[in-house]
């Protein structure tokens, strides 16, 4: 294992004192640079960047050159796990993610595979670039999408308000939704192992539309998947992220992770008895960044007050919004790296 020269996040992860609480932001590596919307802009599109490893590895630097941030995240998508399984999708300017196929029937499954750990090999490469680019200064955050979230993705075809058609399918064809979710499972083991073998640090699983389900439908639907994936990564922390699951807490503190990922809905004195056990990451909420610089620190310095400083990493409550001020984003690192 490499030296990590700031491990500030690994320690948090796994439990042990930190002088302060680590801080990078969910989907800091992208749209809120200028430089990354200029290199973005000469491409033929955002899979090219995905796809190009010299390129992945470059605009994940930038958090950690412009922001100082605690972690790099590896540039990526979590649409690339459909897409090695065969079901190819398109990012369309302005618009999102859609898939031009979709899976419905039995049959559709019997065109899809399991992917092996070499199928997503663009964003394994990149990792390996990234590793030797950070030079062990902090730690490389690897990830995939939870199996819930790409089955919707898979079956809606896109992003959706409602998820319906996704959901439909859970209450109409159980044992359709149980097969892929399984294929999607042991795709995304495969995945994480290659990118752990690759040089990442810590995983984070993204459950984006965890809140979409009823609780019972996250018992049967999520947590089992979640928990085989959990079980399977053992050589490095893993955070789970369910965006909206404050249903499902219970079951969370569960799951073999150290870190548990909370939105901006959630109380953190709540969740301090909830998961006495786990380290939490989170949650203010991405648009108080769009508030004055000195409300922003403030609202930054509350946050860490609730946590405390130990098994905390500072984040925010969902992915950064691609038109965030800089000089706000700054703040809400500043103030915490300030926080020692
Ligand atoms: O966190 C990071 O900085 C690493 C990169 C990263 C991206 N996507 C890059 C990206 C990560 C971790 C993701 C995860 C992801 N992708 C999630 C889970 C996190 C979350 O926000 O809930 C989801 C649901 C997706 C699917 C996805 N990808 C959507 C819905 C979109 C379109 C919406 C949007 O943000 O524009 C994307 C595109 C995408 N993925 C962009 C980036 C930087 C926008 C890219 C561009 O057009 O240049």
């Amino acid at each position: 294992m490499t030296n990590i020269k700031n491990d500030l996040l690994l320690r948090a992860a796994r439990g042990e004192k930190v002088e302060r609480a680590p801080v990078w932001l969910m989907r800091q590596a992208g749209r809120i640079f200028p430089q990354y919307r200029k290199l973005r802009a000469s491409l033929s599109g955002f899979k090219e960047l995905v796809e190009t490893p010299e390129l992945a590895c470059e605009v994940s630097m930038h958090p950690v050159d412009e922001l100082g941030v605690d972690a790099a995240i590896i540039f990526s998508d979590i649409l690339v796990i459909p897409e090695a399984m065969g079901l190819a999708y398109e990012m369309v300017e302005k618009k999102g993610p859609n898939f031009p196929k979709t899976v419905q029937t039995s049959k559709d499954l019997d065109n899809l595979i399991v992917s092996d750990g070499e199928a997503v090999h663009y964003t394994t490469d990149a990792i390996k670039l990234l590793k030797k680019e950070l030079n062990g200064k902090v730690p490389l955050i690897g990830f995939a999408g939870a199996p819930w979230t790409i089955f919707a993705y898979m079956v809606e075809g896109g992003g959706s308000k409602t998820f319906s058609k996704a959901r439909r399918k859970l209450y109409q064809d159980r044992e359709f939704s149980m097969r892929l979710l399984d294929m999607i499972t042991d795709s995304t083991i495969n995945y994480l192992k290659a990118q752990v073998a690759a040089g990442a640090d810590l995983i984070q699983v993204f459950d984006s539309w965890a809140g979409m389900l009823t609780p019972v439908q996250y018992k049967h639907y999520a947590i089992p998947y979640l928990d085989k994936i959990c079980n399977a990564i053992n050589e490095v922390p893993v955070t789970v992220f369910s965006k909206g699951a404050y249903f499902a807490l219970e079951d969370m503190n569960g799951l073999n992770c150290q870190t548990i990922g909370v939105d901006w809905n959630m109380n953190p004195k709540e969740l301090r008895k909830i998961f006495p056990d786990k380290t939490l990451q989170g949650n203010l909420d991405p648009c108080q960044l769009y508030a004055s610089v000195s409300e922003v620190k403030e609202a930054t310095k509350e946050m860490l007050s609730v946590f405390g400083t130990q098994r905390h990493i500072a984040n925010l409550g969902h992915g950064v919004y691609p038109d965030t001020p800089l000089d706000s984003v700054r703040a809400f690192v500043d103030t915490v790296k300030e926080s020692a």
